[in-house]
């Protein structure tokens, strides 16, 4: 079954092509193209909702080309189409959505409606083998604990099962990924944030400034990163004359917070769900570098097998979308004809 991926929530367009296999539980990425608008975005030091839907109407038809080009198949051989109806951008979803209508439509095929945050958390199952992309569902069990951390949200998850998921705390105010680009912001660093604020941050000191880490004692596996923000404005404020050490040390001490947060909540939760075996982790912020030595480190602690996104498949990228799709075919038992944009939908 040849399913074509499609991903517009926010400023990436995506197109992606997988080979699933009918009977088993199997599957191979053929090819997964991402057009990103970040350097239309720069100018503004953010997405514009409107300037980010219209870069999508250019790109979409041209990315899907490739993706097909890429993946030596043909439109008329797609089984399916799965494309993200939210969350996002309601302007920036539709142009996804009303394409893969358009073409389920013409080709009489299903269209499947993906919950991009579902994406986030199955893209570690997509490993890098013989210089592919193959589908590893054997290599984790259930139940299993999925963090997903993107520039919209912060979610932990329970996996009880294929299509059996239950969101077991999110973030209350910003996400990871929010924080991140604000901080950066703080700092005048170029959008998008999240990179430019860890690449400074390797220059500093982690310890230099202690900023709070708020939600750490509560018994529930909620976030909240919208206080970091202030703390680190106030500590700015603060500050005379501000040196590029000084600079560097807030975004390590930033980043040291954040990271903290995540990783202890995390093992919270798994503590709490003593049959977890296996922790996901995927979204943008999965890219970040200390984050991931603080996860290795505490899954080695725990005796928890971690399962962290390729680094081609943190970002935003329709690989992830085509691969919930097939999993959806697989387990779901029904497969829905047609998808509708829903700019807030939520894991529940
Ligand atoms: O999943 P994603 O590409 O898009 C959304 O679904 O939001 O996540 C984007 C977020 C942004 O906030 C970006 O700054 C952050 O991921 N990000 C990072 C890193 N790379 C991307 N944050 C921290 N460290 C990174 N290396
Ligand atoms: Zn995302």
């Amino acid at each position: 079954m040849l399913i074509l991926g499609i991903e517009t929530s926010c400023d990436e367009t995506a197109a992606a092509v997988l080979q699933g296999d009918n009977k088993n539980f199997k599957a191979k990425l053929k090819s997964s193209v991402v057009a990103s608008q970040v350097n239309l975005h720069k100018k503004t030091g953010g997405v514009v909702p409107e300037v980010a839907a219209r870069a999508h109407v250019e790109s979409i038809v041209p990315i899907i080309e490739d993706a097909l080009k890429k993946s030596r198949s043909k439109l008329k051989n797609l089984d399916a189409v799965a494309v993200t109806a939210g969350p996002g951008l309601l302007t920036s979803l539709r142009v996804g959505v009303d394409t893969a209508k358009a073409i389920g439509f013409a080709l009489g095929i299903p269209v499947i409606p993906i919950n991009h945050m579902e994406a986030h958390l199955y893209s570690p199952l997509l490993r890098r083998s013989g210089g592919e992309m193959v589908f590893r569902p054997e290599t984790i069990s259930f139940p299993a604990l999925a963090l997903t951390v993107s520039g919209g949200h912060t979610e932990l998850v329970l996996l009880r099962g294929w299509n059996n998921l239950k969101k077991i705390g999110a973030t209350k105010d910003d996400a990871a990924g929010e924080a991140f680009d604000k901080i950066a912001k703080l700092l005048g660093l170029p959008y998008p944030g999240g990179p430019a604020l860890s690449k400074l941050a390797s220059a500093g000191d982690p310890d230099a400034i202690m900023f709070p880490r708020p939600m750490l004692e509560t018994d529930d596996s909620n976030f909240s990163f919208a206080g970091l923000k202030t703390a680190v404005l106030y500590h700015l404020q603060k500050q005379r004359r501000l040196t590029a050490k000084n600079k560097a040390d807030v975004a390590a001490s930033a980043q040291a917070a954040i990271v903290d947060v995540l990783t202890k909540k995390t093992f919270d939760a798994i503590a709490v769900n003593r049959r977890v075996k296996h922790l996901l982790v995927g979204g943008g912020v999965a890219a970040n570098k200390n984050l991931l030595k603080s996860l290795q480190k505490q899954s080695k602690l725990n005796n928890i097998t971690l399962h962290v996104a390729a680094p081609s498949l943190t970002g935003d990228n329709a690989g992830m979308i085509a691969l919930t799709g097939y999993i959806k075919m697989k387990k779901d038992g029904r497969t829905p004809k047609t998808a509708e944009a829903d700019a807030n939908w939520e894991i529940e």
